[in-house]
């Protein structure tokens, strides 16, 4: 079990996003296959009894280091345990019906004989409460999500759940992609609490409507701005000039999210060859492989490779390798200022901006002449502008010497 965690925290750190650090837990089945997934954060406020009738009120947070014992899966009911410090546990239970979930009753129980959280307490037992938690209709074989604070009130204990990811019930060991979120993370009207991928968009102001979308694919268009232009290059070795070089700005849109890709400290590295050259970018949160081929006479971008984690924590990893995009002839470069989406793959499309890339033969570290994409309209219709007012310019002259030539031959005809 604590092996799983690792797992799952290695994998983590090894695409080195920052999220924050929930509690993050993983329950397994007899057979070894993952069948709980958690990631959250509670706040617990306790009053309690202190000498002479008094009362105190201590705040704390779930640790992140728990263990799950006698946390178990079933096939319509399963729970959640989380135990902690000396002898509290925080649990849940998950209930299934049809192709919803929901948590039934989390059950807080806190050890008053531990002096380090409950300093001065009169009594020595430990309490229990229960409380209804608001994590109902969760689509089965969907994530959970509510990054939005919840508080939960009992007689004497206060529970703040926020930036929790749970799945109850995963099929097939792996966690899944798709995500319910909770009505306060939904921004406003017309999206129910139904499954659909997270908006990156930050939430408006909620107003819990209930009103249930006709589709749950209605997803919140995201206003992202356009991205920043990054400007990457690769060398042979530090004393040479680059020799491949490309200026992006790069959007990638996984299911219904979009990302920016933030150019601002990205890690480049890649390589310059004969006849494949690759460029790989890594933001905090994404990894961007680009594979270059050279056929002799053109260059194309061949494959992509795209690995990151979505808003929601979902890790993606996402490959084409049998592309032909941005094809140019060697020694030119390939230059798209618009704004172009490929899609990758059916959940990734790649969305590029002021585009300009020279995979192979760079001279002096700057773009040969530029293969402008189709879609540029400036790199079309300027062209068809000028050479309009040209031909019409000529037109101009060639009637005023047409005109002066028959007035000055009639003019001579007149002598
Ligand atoms: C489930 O996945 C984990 C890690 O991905 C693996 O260690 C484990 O063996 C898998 N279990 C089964 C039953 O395939
Ligand atoms: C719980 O929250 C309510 C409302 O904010 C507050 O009045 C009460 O004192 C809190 N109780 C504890 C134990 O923090
Ligand atoms: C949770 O508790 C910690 C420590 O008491 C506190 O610093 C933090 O602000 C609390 N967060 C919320 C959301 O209440
Ligand atoms: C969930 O736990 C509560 C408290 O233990 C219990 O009353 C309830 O029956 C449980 N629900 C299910 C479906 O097991
Ligand atoms: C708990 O408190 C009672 C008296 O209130 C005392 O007799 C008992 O020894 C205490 N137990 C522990 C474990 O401290
Ligand atoms: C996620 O949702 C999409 C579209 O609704 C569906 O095609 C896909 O199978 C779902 N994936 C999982 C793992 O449930
Ligand atoms: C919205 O939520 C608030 C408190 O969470 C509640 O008082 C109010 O009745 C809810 N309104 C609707 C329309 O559900
Ligand atoms: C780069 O140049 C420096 C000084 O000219 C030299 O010391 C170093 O060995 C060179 N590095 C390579 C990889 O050629
Ligand atoms: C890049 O990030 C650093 C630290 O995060 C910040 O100080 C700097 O202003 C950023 N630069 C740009 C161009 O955004
Ligand atoms: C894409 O990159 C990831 C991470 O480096 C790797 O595990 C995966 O095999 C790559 N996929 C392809 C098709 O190369
Ligand atoms: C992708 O580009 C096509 C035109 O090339 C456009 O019709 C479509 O709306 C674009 N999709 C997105 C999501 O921007
Ligand atoms: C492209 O490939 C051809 C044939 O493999 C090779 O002769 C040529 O040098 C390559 N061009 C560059 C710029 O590497």
């Amino acid at each position: 079990m604590s092996r799983y965690a690792t797992f799952v925290l290695f994998l983590t750190l090894g695409i080195a996003f920052q999220l924050s650090h929930g509690t993050e837990v993983t329950v397994v089945d007899k057979d070894n296959q993952l069948c709980l997934f958690a990631n959250l954060m509670v706040n617990f406020s306790v009053s309690y009894e202190v000498a002479d009738n008094k009362s105190a009120t201590v705040e704390f947070e779930l640790p992140t280091k728990v263990t799950t014992d006698e946390s178990t899966c079933g096939a319509t009911s399963s729970t959640l345990k989380l135990n902690f410090g000396e002898g509290h546990s925080w649990s849940v239970n998950f209930t299934i019906n049809g192709k919803m979930y929901q948590a039934d009753t989390i059950i807080f129980s806190y050890n008053l004989s531990d002096t380090t959280v409950f300093p001065n307490s009169v009594l020595n037992e430990t309490e229990t409460v229960a409380v209804k938690p608001r994590i109902t209709d969760v689509g089965v074989d969907t994530c959970y999500s509510c990054k939005s604070k919840d508080m939960i009130e009992a007689d004497k204990v206060n529970q703040t759940l926020w930036n929790v990811l749970i799945q109850a019930f995963v099929s097939n060991n792996r966690t899944s992609e798709n995500i319910t979120s909770c009505p306060a993370d939904v921004p406003t009207t017309t999206v129910a609490p139904t499954t659909h991928a997270p908006s990156t968009t930050t939430a408006a102001p909620v107003t819990n409507s209930t009103t249930i979308a006709p589709s749950p694919t209605t997803t919140p268009t995201p206003t992202l701005p356009t991205p920043t232009t990054g400007k990457y290059s690769i060398k042979h070795d530090e004393n040479s000039t680059a020799c491949l070089i490309a200026n992006i700005g790069l959007r990638i849109g996984f299911k219904q999210e979009e990302m920016n890709f933030d150019p601002n400290g990205t890690k480049v590295s890649g390589s310059c060859g004969v006849n494949s050259s690759e460029l790989i970018l890594m933001s905090n949160t994404m990894t961007i492989m680009l594979t270059f081929t050279n056929d002799t006479k053109k260059f194309r971008l061949h494959a992509l490779n795209i690995t990151g984690k979505t808003s929601s924590g979902v890790l993606f990893s996402e490959a084409n390798t049998n592309l032909s995009l941005w094809e140019a002839a060697v020694g030119t470069s390939y230059m798209c200022n618009k704004e172009q989406n490929y899609t990758i793959t059916s959940p990734l499309a790649l969305y590029t901006f002021d585009l300009q890339v020279q995979p192979f033969g760079v001279k002096n570290g700057v773009f040969s002449t530029a293969h402008e994409c189709s879609l540029d309209d400036t790199s079309i219709l300027i062209p068809i502008i000028v050479g309009a007012a040209l031909a019409g310019l000529i037109l101009i002259v060639v009637i005023a010497y047409v005109i002066g030539r028959r007035k000055t031959y009639v003019g001579y005809q007149t002598l």
